[in-house]
């Protein structure tokens, strides 16, 4: 779907197709440089960084594998508590191997903090984080990102995994959705 199909439902075109996809083969360039030597595992975060992981995946050159887990913030409405349930946890044992997550966009940063702590104490060789897109000025836990797509600003976005209410994630352009959609 691209945005002449959902015409009026955006206010503004973040990036173009175009664009996400130079960025996304910009930053698979470097990952290719840092894991040269590494056993690469990329670890998705179910369920909005499914296109960044089938985008990022096969711009790589080096060789790496799959994993996926799904989290759930606890908490009602709209923020997150930053207390996260798993729902679906790794298939593969990350002791000694190098884990990339990749995530579609970071918000506040609670979901990742819980989610490296929680990755740390398998005892990977390493653990990086790739997204996407980050808000930065709805920061709220420090989180230490070695590869961002886009920061963006804080506004409600969808497109490219992003979604409202589950429509959306199929956009392949990234935009602001417009206040009569969700208000
Ligand atoms: C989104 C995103 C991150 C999280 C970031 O997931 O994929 O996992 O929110 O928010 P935070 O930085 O404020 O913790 P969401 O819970 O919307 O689920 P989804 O991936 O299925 O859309």
């Amino acid at each position: 779907m691209d945005d002449t199909q959902i015409s009026g439902d955006l206010t503004h075109v973040l990036f173009t197709k175009e664009e996400v996809a130079e960025r996304m083969t910009a930053l698979a360039a470097e990952i290719d440089r840092d894991y040269a030597d590494k056993d690469l595992l990329l670890v998705g975060v179910l369920n909005g960084a499914v296109m960044v992981m089938a985008d990022l995946s096969r711009a790589l050159k080096i060789h790496c594998r799959m994993d996926w887990m799904a989290v759930s913030s606890y908490g009602s409405g709209t923020q997150s508590s930053g207390v996260v349930r798993i729902l679906k946890d790794l298939s593969t044992d990350i002791t000694g191997v190098d884990v990339l997550v990749v995530e579609d966009i970071i918000d506040t940063g609670l979901t990742l903090s819980y989610l490296i702590s929680n990755l740390r104490s398998r005892s990977p060789a390493s653990i990086k984080i790739m997204t996407a897109f980050r808000k930065p000025e709805a920061a709220r836990n420090a989180v230490d990102v070695a590869y961002v797509g886009f920061d963006i600003p804080n506004e409600f976005v969808v497109g490219y995994g992003l979604d409202y209410d589950g429509h959306y994630r199929n956009l392949t352009s990234v935009g602001t959705l417009a206040k009569h959609v969700y208000s």
